[in-house]
């Protein structure tokens, strides 16, 4: 609780004007029947008019005190939960940009955006509702018995007796439909975790006529949520009608025993209106504790997961960087027995006891089956993921040793599953270099074999790339993503087969502009096929988490079986082709 007092400080004024303007609304409906019954046992039984005005004059006096004060009431809660949820969501999407590779695995896409949304929404319509109730509902219940209580003693007794079962009542309701609102919460999450991959693949599942199966997928997560909606709905649905059979039982019981007391003139006509007006008031008021205390069960479900993300333990962080001034400078690489496993209960490693020296300057190649762990052992050095054993070095300095930002500016990665963004091809590329020059900007695209085909587009670098750069080719693509790593001009770059959906003849020009114009860049390029690394200074053979090999193209091919093969079914590929 204490960790969100920090959002309510800010607005601390509204969170106090709320509740204190409505407590006027407050006063004013507990005045009202009492100042109506003096009309009717005073006013009406004498015919005296001017009292009757007199009377009348101050109950609009005291409703206009009320409408200003429930409008102002109503207004700075809804200023303050308003400030406060949009600073929580700031703080989330925050706290969610901290997050490691490891972390965001943790979490579904979907999961997070029902946090940020709906969760939010949820605490925010507790506090606006909260904060309009917090004082009014305690308040009309306490003044409105106290009212009864002065205006007729025996009769308020009734109160003693319903207001105990009331409460009974609505803490059942209440322990029944917390954890269905938990359950509701989650659901929601599929249905959101569904839609986002649904949206995100549409194309996918378009060209393999996937529609109907997700169309059944999408129906079942719809149909569990409305499922679990209706379950915790009922429960508040079934609130009101109980409340209503309580409120008409007592007025009968009130109009019962206040009928007789005025038929043996022990009470006055005009109070028995105004005690059924308390016995309505004591128990709507009852009833609105009731939904604050329900909104809040939903609201304290989303609570729990918004901390959840909040209190995640970021496991990745350059807090104890000892070296956080220092940029990398050379780009030499060291990888010192590391070991490393995604699932870290899990008994076979991704990674295995890796020893690996890169000098700086160097192009090395790495060649592998899918799934050997290529990606895995390129991302520790940027730091994607940490090492579970072992170290890996850059310029001599464990990588844990950079704050994240050198460290990544200085290795620039280009992701096998790399995506580009909305906006424009030049805005693109700047997520590279925020500040570089047109002339850079043209000459790394001119590395990456991209310049020719930009100019070709009518709007050249302003050419408006769709969401995740849908209008243009894969291989267009992947070169672009090049050209955005170049422009960080980082002294080691990593190209995790970037270059899978160029044409052999561009990815040679390619290669050759990186032998020309990124002499002192270290270079790893992990590739499928051995003519992407056949003229590497050094070329790594990956077998399920090891290296098995390492050296040049025709050492390899005298001394490494593994690497022997690949070669072989390439090269037979290529005679039948
Ligand atoms: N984020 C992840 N969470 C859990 N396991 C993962 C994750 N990424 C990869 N793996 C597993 O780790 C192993 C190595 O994967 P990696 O991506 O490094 O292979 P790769 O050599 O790059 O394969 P490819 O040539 O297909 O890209 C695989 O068995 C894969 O299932
Ligand atoms: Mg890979």
């Amino acid at each position: 609780m204490k960790r969100y007092m920090k959002y309510v400080r800010p607005y601390l004024y509204a969170f106090i004007l709320g509740p204190i303007l409505m407590i006027t609304e407050v006063a004013g409906e507990v005045l009202m029947p009492s100042l109506m019954a003096d009309i009717i046992n005073v006013g009406a039984l004498n015919h005296d008019v001017g009292y009757i005005v007199g009377k009348g004059l101050s109950m609009i006096g005291v409703a206009l005190i009320m409408m200003i004060g429930g409008i102002g009431g109503a207004w700075f809660a809804s200023k303050a939960a308003v400030s406060f949820s949009a600073d929580l969501r700031k703080d989330l999407f925050r706290k969610i940009q901290t997050f490691s590779f490891a972390n965001l695995d943790r979490f579904s896409t979907g999961s997070l955006v029902t946090r940020l949304t709906n969760d939010i929404t949820q605490v925010q319509n507790l506090i606006m509702m909260g904060l309009r109730m917090a004082l009014r509902a305690p308040g009309m219940l306490i003044g409105a018995v106290i009212m009864a209580f002065i205006m007729n003693r025996q009769l308020a007794m009734i109160f003693l007796v319903i207001l105990p079962i009331m409460v009974v009542a609505v803490a059942v309701v209440i322990r029944v439909a917390f954890p269905r609102f938990t359950i509701l919460q989650k659901k929601l999450d599929a249905l959101n975790s569904n839609i986002q991959e649904m949206l995100t693949n549409v194309r996918v599942i378009k060209s393999f006529v996937r529609g109907s199966y997700e169309e059944e997928r999408f129906a079942r997560s719809n149909a569990e949520l409305k499922n679990s909606g209706l379950n915790a709905f009922k429960i508040v649905i079934i609130q009101m009608p109980v409340v209503m059979l309580f409120m008409n039982t007592t007025t009968l019981l009130v109009v019962w025993f206040g009928g007789n007391q005025i038929l043996t003139g022990r009470m006055p006509v005009g109070d028995l209106t105004a005690f059924t007006t308390y016995v309505v008031q004591v128990l709507s008021s009852l009833m609105m504790l009731a939904m604050v205390l329900l909104t809040s069960s939903r609201a304290i479900a989303s609570l729990k997961r918004i901390t959840e993300v909040l209190d995640a333990k970021v496991d990745l962080t350059d807090e104890d960087a000892r070296y956080s001034q220092v940029p990398v400078k050379h780009g030499k690489i060291e990888f010192q027995n590391v070991s490393f496993r995604y699932y870290k209960n899990s008994e076979e490693k991704v990674l295995d006891d890796i020893d690996l020296v890169i000098e700086p300057g160097q192009t090395v190649g790495i060649i592998g089956s899918t799934g050997c762990g290529k990606t895995t052992l390129v991302s520790l050095i940027p730091r994607l993921y940490d090492a579970d054993e072992g170290k890996v070095l850059v310029d001599g300095i464990d990588v844990r040793d950079y704050s994240l930002k050198n460290l990544r500016d200085g290795v620039g990665m280009v992701l096998q599953k790399n995506v580009l963004f909305s906006g424009t091809i030049q805005e693109n590329l700047r997520w590279g270099d925020e500040n570089a020059t047109r002339e850079e900007l043209l000459e790394a695209s001119r590395s990456a074999q991209a310049d020719e085909f930009v100019q070709n587009f009518t709007q050249g670098y302003e050419t408006e790339l769709g969401q995740g750069g849908v209008n243009v080719s894969g291989g267009q693509k992947q070169r672009l993503c090049i050209a955005r790593a170049l422009l960080k001009k980082p002294k080691i770059l990593i190209l995790d087969d970037s270059t899978s959906a160029v044409d052999t003849a561009t990815e040679a020009k390619i290669r050759e502009t990186f032998r020309t114009t990124l002499k002192d860049t270290t270079k790893l390029i992990i590739a499928q096929r051995i003519t992407s690394v056949m003229e590497a200074d050094q070329i790594l053979v990956m077998d399920e988490g090891k290296i098995v090999g390492r050296g040049r193209h025709e050492e390899l091919m005298k001394d490494c079986e593994a690497y022997r093969e690949i070669y072989d079914s390439q090269m037979r590929e290529e005679v039948l082709a």
